[in-house]
């Protein structure tokens, strides 16, 4: 989580910097703080720095405001968009921050587990701290370093030996013009234009920077860099330089812009018009042969965390049922616990639309320590996931903004729909069931269904609870429901197997209680039926999503009957009703409390 952005070159860093933290908002957006080199303009050293930090999103600002704020023109800046883990949401806890004398500043993702410990010491020998943050001690570490290093690099690489846990973090010195970058676990990437007017960019991710450039050169776990009129890279642990190249990005991740619509979550979920067809628009010589690992694999796991693992297992019935092919699905950050079962015969996919969550690097390196092998979806390319994976797909949804994941799951799920066929021996079959899903997908989305749905998130928005049942390869995609309801309109939303309702939960039914019974028109259709019916005869209200309608639903979502590719038909209503119930509360359906698309922590 959060998002650090920094910039030196001709260009307006500061106004530079602000726009690329508008394109890292999605890691969060409690708060954001930009720092500018003041009397950097020149060829001159800057002196001093100008600083503006504010609580709330970056995305409405503009460079007027900026620059009212930061004052004249800078060649330098670093900036942040936080999400909070240590600390409350102020401005005083808002990144950059600073040392006693306000000589270095330090924008940082991630969390340092010895802080305290750290912070204890730096008490001690007279350092004043005023923010809240693990952050602020890395400034005054590197304070204290200054007084010895031969320099700023130096210092800041002595800094960085001491911090544990997964962090990365750019810092600059008010008198000079030099950024150092430090990556310890955690994402950022550099931007490079060389020639005659040389710039460079740092972000949590290319996103950020592609507009201005494709050129990156990436840092790697515990490496330093240090950028000025060139860039070096430095091993942290020993200080000797190590030698990197400029990769072209031929990738673009599409538009990243609203529109006609008001909020990215609805423009996403009415993508899904397209980017079903180009999520399995894969190579099928790749498909083949990663479905062949699957095959020889002595014990192959899904792993993801959230919506994608409610996709892993998705995949666990997928496979079961196209392939017959037991596969494991794991939430990443219980992976470990499976750490025993691993071989060199083991194989992994890793399913994660930002490709930087935290605990499924973390299983990633468990597994790679037993010699499995790592197949990666992904949706956002050069992600970390991409490079430390053995192979990897990428889903081809498209920039994803939203906080709440819609086109990403669908493509996953499509991906993984495609790849069971392949196992199967049929992948020609696969193809055709979700070309046809896709068209089917296409005609659903038409303004009458959404106007249907917004009618039921009236009905329901008065409502507390709402539960959601699913039976066989729609149970994932029952407990994928809940998700979407809790995080858009914060509704206690809670999915379940059909059959397990009567162990339970059957009694926190009340007159009214709003139950989404998805019924696909496969061999479980009869039973969840009869759950549904036990839900009514104890006063549900039943929302049934199903290509047909039957008396059991007081109101009936249709779908279309997609065979196999069912999951990703039917969680579609559920993410168009999220969306409504979010703006009939008053909700902000692309940013919801508490959240951030990528988490880059355990
Ligand atoms: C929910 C949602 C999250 C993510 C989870 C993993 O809508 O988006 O649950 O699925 O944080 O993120 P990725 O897929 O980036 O690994």
């Amino acid at each position: 989580m959060c998002g650090i952005s920094a910039y030196i070159g001709k260009k307006d860093a500061a106004g530079v910097v602000l726009e690329c933290l508008k394109k890292l908002e999605y890691r969060g957006y409690d708060s954001w703080g930009i720092v500018a080199l003041r009397g950097s303009t020149g060829s001159s050293p800057g002196s001093s720095f100008s600083v503006i930090k504010r609580i709330g999103k970056i995305g409405g600002v503009n460079s007027s405001y900026l620059k009212e704020a930061i004052g004249e023109d800078s060649r330098i800046a670093i900036g942040h968009t936080r999400w909070a883990t240590h600390g409350g949401v102020t401005e005083q806890n808002a990144h950059p921050h600073f040392d006693c004398k306000k000589q270095f500043a330090v924008a940082h993702n991630g969390i340092i587990e010895n802080y305290q410990e750290l912070k204890e010491g730096l008490l001690a020998k007279g350092h004043i701290f005023s923010s809240q943050t693990d952050t602020e001690i890395i400034p005054h570490l590197i304070e204290e370093a200054a007084t010895t290093a031969k320099d700023f690099p130096e210092a800041v690489r002595e800094a960085s030996k001491l911090l544990k846990g997964k962090s990365a973090f750019v810092a600059v010195s008010a008198s000079l013009s030099q950024i150092a970058v430090v990556r310890k676990g955690s994402p950022l990437i550099i931007g490079v234009n060389e020639g005659d007017n040389s710039e460079f960019y740092v972000a949590s991710d290319i996103n950020a920077f592609l507009e201005y450039t494709n050129k990156v050169m990436y840092l790697d776990d515990n490496e330093l860099a240090v950028i000025d009129g060139g860039v070096k890279f430095f091993s942290i642990s020993t200080g000797n330089e190590v030698a990197k190249r400029v990769v072209q990005i031929d990738w673009h991740p599409g538009t990243a812009h609203k529109g006609s619509y008001n909020h990215f979550l609805i423009k996403e979920i009415m993508e899904q018009k397209d980017t079903l067809a180009k999520a399995i628009n894969q190579d099928d010589v790749k498909i083949l042969t990663v479905a062949e690992l699957i095959k020889s694999a002595f014990g192959t796991f899904f792993v993801g965390c959230g919506t994608a693992g409610k996709v892993c297992m998705a995949g666990e019935y997928l496979f079961s049922k196209i392939a017959r092919k037991h596969v494991n699905s794991v939430v990443a950050s219980e992976f470990s616990n499976y750490q025993h079962y691993l071989t060199n015969k083991t194989l992994m996919v890793a399913i994660s639309q930002s490709g930087e969550t935290a605990d499924v690097l973390e299983a990633i390196d468990t597994a790679k320590s037993k010699g499995v092998k790592v197949i990666s979806l992904l949706n956002v390319f050069g992600s970390t996931m991409m490079r430390v994976s053995d192979d990897f797909f990428m889903v081809n949804a498209g920039a994803e903004r939203a906080v709440v994941s819609t086109k990403a799951t669908t493509a996953q799920l499509a991906v993984l729909t495609l790849l069971a066929y392949a196992t199967a021996g049929k992948l020609q079959e696969g193809k055709l069931l979700l070309i046809n899903a896709s068209a089917a997908v296409n005609d659903m989305l038409n303004p009458r269904y959404d106007e249907h749905i917004r009618k039921l998130a009236g009905l329901l928005a008065v409502r507390k609870e709402t539960f959601i049942i699913g039976r066989g390869l729609n149970y994932p995609i029952a407990l994928e429901a809940a998700i979407k309801l809790q995080e858009t309109c914060y509704m206690h939303a809670q999915g379940f197997a059909g059959g397990e309702l009567k162990h339970g939960p059957l009694a926190l039914i009340e007159e009214g209680t709003p139950c989404i019974a998805i019924v696909a028109n496969d061999e479980t259709k009869s039973d969840i039926i009869s759950n549904a019916m036990e839900v009514k005869s104890r006063g549900g209200f039943i929302i049934g999503i199903s290509p047909q309608n039957n008396e059991v639903f007081d109101y009936w979502l249709r779908v279309p009957d997609a065979g196999n590719a069912s999951p990703i038909v039917n969680i579609i209503p559920v993410q168009i009703l999220a969306y409504h119930l979010a703006v009939l509360k008053g909700c902000d359906p692309d940013y919801p409390r508490n959240l951030a698309k990528s988490v880059t922590v355990k």
